[in-house]
């Protein structure tokens, strides 16, 4: 391995430059005008692929396309199927970016751009460790197959599809993504835990038009009013959801769970300082690092109605809206959990107003399989790249195609985090710390290795 490695590090400064590239490419999936920037950052990575040895396609969906690609030349060893995504968040709201967020800048060892760590950095690592390999042996130990999308931001919408009507040739043994972080700096990480979604959209209607709230407050209905008070009792003091059967299907945590993540140095005094709040908060009964991991959530991601403009205007709203979302655990699932909420909804909206609820997408809780082979050759492997073993974690965000991977492809899928938690993913100032980029590409180099024997 020695050869790979040196070429790896060889490498550095051309890793960069070619991140650079891709990171210039405003390719956000929510934006319908930019459609066809979505589209270039695909035929990016074709091409970054194509020129390394791998035949790869772009193939169209009924969303943005997805990039395939794959290497078999190695019969009779195993197949690995690397995931990522080339899609990223808005980038709003611009003025609290330091740099343009599709203009990348360097400070200090840190790549400032939106889609740094999340995920076309994370994913280029494995793109670029890979195509190394290839690079410097003409071939690889392993089967590889890669899938990069274009949608993973907007919840996958095309992706399960995809994978069902591309079946056979995806066919491959276990799944690597890397789209998650590491538990802090110096202390790389797998996660073998990932929150479900459900992501609601409520609309409450009063009056056919707004009113004078002098002469029509008190006599009809403000739906700002209803839809607040609504929401405020989703949520009990204690930090509980109050929606019956909410809790029903939540698997909970064993002792031996809580006593392995009460082993891991959080510092909560950290986490609280870095946020500026004056105490942290939630469901109680539960430490923080269990309230992020393993319990479920129900937060307002977004509340509209009546004026915000400046000044003061005496309304009372005809309208108010709330997006509105809910982390899941294991064993919940997302359209029973959205079903649920929904008829508990309509269940308190007063008969004064009209409510409409709108389910926009979800994501599955995942729980990977600790004991397995694949688990134990990327611990392994990220030893090896990262100069220290992996600690085992979950995190509190989704990622749909993990449970479309097990339910169409029957494969369990390793989660790998070469980011930290404080790179900004989907705020101002995204970074990826490009001394764990580097570290991130010879890991898998080392894994392609390790899986060899699997
Ligand atoms: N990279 C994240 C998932 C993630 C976030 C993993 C935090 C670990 C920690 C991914 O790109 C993402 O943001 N997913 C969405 C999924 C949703 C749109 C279905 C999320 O979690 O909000
Ligand atoms: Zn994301």
């Amino acid at each position: 391995m020695q050869d790979v490695i040196e070429q790896l590090s060889a490498g550095r400064e051309e890793h960069v430059q070619k991140l650079i590239e891709w990171l210039r490419i405003p390719s956000v999936s929510t934006d319908s005008n930019l459609k066809s920037e979505v589209q270039k950052a695909g035929q990016w990575i074709q091409a970054e692929l194509r020129d390394a040895g791998f035949e790869a396609r772009l193939d169209e969906t009924e969303g943005h396309p997805v990039c395939f690609a794959q290497w078999i030349g190695a019969e009779g060893a195993p197949t690995l199927l690397i995931y990522g995504h080339y899609d990223v968040q808005p980038p709003e709201p611009l003025e609290l970016w330091r740099h343009g967020a599709f203009e990348p800048t360097l400070e200090g060892e840190d790549l400032i751009a939106r889609g740094a760590t999340d995920d076309k950095g994370q994913a280029l690592a494995l793109v670029r460790g890979v195509c190394g390999v290839l690079r410097t042996r003409g071939s690889l130990p392993i089967n590889v197959k890669f899938v990069i999308e274009g949608e993973e931001e907007i919840g996958s919408p095309h992706l399960a599809g995809y994978l069902e009507s591309h079946k056979e040739e995806l066919a491959a043994d276990v799944a690597l993504v890397a789209d998650c972080s590491q538990f802090g700096p110096g202390m790389p990480a797998i996660t073998v835990g990932l929150k479900g979604l459900v992501y609601l959209e409520l609309h409450v209607q009063g009056p056919n038009r707004d009113l004078h709230s002098g002469s029509f407050g008190g006599a009809v209905e403000n739906p700002a009013n209803a839809l607040t008070r609504m929401l405020g009792s989703l949520r009990d003091e204690e930090g509980h959801i109050t929606i019956p059967g909410f809790y029903d299907q939540v698997r909970e945590l064993t002792e031996e769970e809580r006593a392995s993540i009460r082993e891991l140095p959080f510092k909560e005094e950290e986490f609280r300082s870095d946020l500026e709040v004056p105490r942290v908060h939630g469901e109680a009964g539960f430490t923080t690092l269990e309230r992020k991991w393993a319990r479920p959530t129900l937060d307002i991601n977004g509340l509209l109605s009546g004026w915000t403009g400046e000044g003061a205007k005496t309304v009372l709203p005809a309208h108010a809206s709330a997006k509105v979302s809910m982390r899941l655990v294991p064993d919940q699932h997302p359209d029973e959990i959205a079903e649920l909420v929904q008829n508990h909804l309509h269940s308190i909206c007063p008969d004064t107003c009209t409510l409409t609820v709108h389910c926009h997408h979800g994501a599955r809780p995942v729980l990977v399989e600790q004991n397995s082979p694949w688990l134990d050759a990327t611990s392994r492997a990220v030893e090896k790249g990262f100069g220290k073993a992996p600690v085992m974690i979950r995190e509190g965000g989704s990622i749909p195609v993990v449970s479309d991977l097990k339910e169409t492809l029957g494969i369990d899928t390793i989660l790998l985090g070469l980011g930290l938690p404080d790179d900004n993913a989907h705020s101002p100032n995204e970074k990826f710390h490009l001394p764990d980029y580097q570290r991130g590409i010879e890991t898998m180099a080392w894994l392609l290795e390790e899986m060899k024997d699997c």
